[in-house]
């Protein structure tokens, strides 16, 4: 069946990528936690508990991170089974065929896309308030977008476009930077749990799941559906785990180190997770949280103003990581779609002068920009967890489906007691789905048509596998 031809499998190590393995499993720990900590734990937990799950949004956090443990353990597997810098698409198509690839590519796009959107949307809110402190800040009409009152939240859309300008030059993020981000990241949360210590108010907790009825927001949440509506949205928070496993190639020695990486550093951020939504949830009542900087908000609101400016700084440098190294991604992504003929060569141009996709990085740049420019930051958020989850399933089905087709495959990690784990991953991301609004599902639905729409109308032919190589590569024969 053509829809479902694969690439060859190289093998582990094999890829003739010429990296180095230099990467242990303290390396891979920090490279998980600086891509995971950012608005979900700065922003989108003050939104969860004042709209969904009040303080018992810890509960949420544990729901979602066994969820995403479950997926992390499968992405393991097809990361150090196959190999290669590239991410769930890249082993889509070498183990599943070349439409589930592209289903794969497709939601990861959209992921990225709207992944960083938000992100630099809670970026704002925190600069703003940054500026505010210091007698400098800017009027409402440049900080809201048209749906909230303003006109342009004009730092969102600039910190994006300034990350483009910084990608396109060819920088790249060495991991000492990133070691030195994640420490002030990490030292800004501890900061948090340090001070908020001291001035938690039990009466807070009390009720800790508040009773069904209706929030800020005009709907109708808390109880137990509130705490599931809350680990839909705060799943957020625990997305870039899989950047770990994209240094698969790079790691001394993968069987024992890709599982310490991925698990330690989600073990590390749920640990902080639930810290700090216990914490926050203590510090002020649930319902003044609904606000873009809750972090900070709350010290500011016991007086701990010293703490609160840090804290605004760790939250401004975490969350500009995260946009920098998921915008890569994004690039990485559609540059490795655009290679392989499923989109035109304009993705995988390379400019000469900088060595970088400069149009996919200008292009994607300005689509961004404009989301979080002009689209309010809850819609914006959903669609990104619903690509998530939709990407996590087809990985954990993979690992499933793989140990039947292709038993002999050598396996530097193993997913333990599969098919159960994948099963449950499975199982857990659509139940996270299926507690995301409907709004969010019918407009994934709509991009999800679109994707294969382009598939049949485009990728399908052009597909470097086609035999056609009109897209100006070589053409390339199925091998199975
Ligand atoms: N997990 C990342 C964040 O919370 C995407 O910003």
């Amino acid at each position: 069946m053509k829809l479902f031809r694969t690439k060859p499998i190289l093998g582990h190590g094999e890829s003739g990528s010429g990296l180095k393995k230099v990467l242990g499993p303290v390396d891979l720990v920090m490279l998980g936690i600086g891509a995971i900590i950012g608005a979900g734990i700065f922003v989108l937990t003050g939104i969860a508990a004042a709209n969904h799950a009040g303080p018992a949004v810890v509960l949420s956090f544990v729901v979602a991170g066994l969820v995403v443990s479950f997926a992390a353990l499968s992405y393991a597997e097809l990361a150090s089974a196959i190999g290669g810098a590239g991410s769930a698409y890249s082993y889509g198509y070498h183990g599943l065929g070349e439409i589930v690839a592209w289903i794969i590519g497709w939601m990861l796009i959209l992921e990225y896309t709207v992944a960083i959107s938000a992100v630099s949307v809670g970026w704002s809110g925190y600069v703003h308030n940054a500026l505010a402190a210091m007698g400098v800040g800017l009027p409402e009409l440049l900080t809201k977008t048209p749906v909230e009152g303003g006109l342009v939240n004009l730092p969102a859309l600039a910190i994006i476009l300034a990350l483009g300008v910084l990608l396109a030059s060819g920088a790249k993020v060495s991991a000492q930077f990133n070691a030195i981000m994640v420490f002030v990241k990490v030292a800004a949360i501890l900061l948090f749990i340090a001070v908020a210590a001291f001035n938690v108010d039990p009466q807070n907790w009390v009720p800790f799941i508040p009773e069904r009825g209706p929030n800020p927001l005009g709907d109708v949440s808390y109880g137990w559906q509130g705490i599931m509506a809350a680990a839909a949205s705060i799943f957020f928070a625990y997305i870039g785990f899989d950047a770990v496993s994209t240094a698969a190639e790079e790691t001394r020695n993968p069987k024992r180190d890709l599982p310490i990486g991925i698990l330690g550093s989600l073990v590390a951020c749920t640990i902080l997770y639930m810290l700090v939504a216990l914490l926050l949830t203590g510090v002020v009542p649930y319902k003044q949280l609904n606000v873009p900087s809750p972090v900070s908000y709350a010290l500011l609101e016991v007086g701990a103003r010293w703490a609160s400016g840090m804290i605004a700084v760790g939250a401004i440098a975490g969350l500009t990581t995260v946009m920098l190294v998921l915008y890569f991604a994004l690039t990485r992504i559609l540059f490795a779609i655009s290679r392989d003929g499923l989109l035109p060569p304009f993705f995988s141009h390379i400019n000469e002068k900088t060595g970088s996709p400069v149009r996919v990085i200008v292009l994607s740049g300005l689509i961004m920009a404009s989301i979080a420019g002009f689209a309010p930051l809850h819609d914006i958020v959903e669609l990104t967890n619903i690509g998530t989850l939709g990407a996590f399933m087809v990985v954990c089905a993979g690992v499933a489906v793989l140990r039947i087709t292709r038993p002999e495959l050598e396996r530097p990690f193993r997913t333990p007691f599969s098919p159960f784990i994948p099963v449950l991953g499975i199982i857990g991301c659509f139940y996270l789905i299926l507690n995301l609004s409907e709004h969010t599902w019918v407009r994934f639905g709509m991009w999800m048509a679109a994707g294969i729409i382009i598939y049949f109308a485009y990728s399908y032919r052009h597909s470097r596998l086609h035999g056609g190589g009109d897209n100006g590569t070589p053409a390339r024969a199925p091998l199975e």
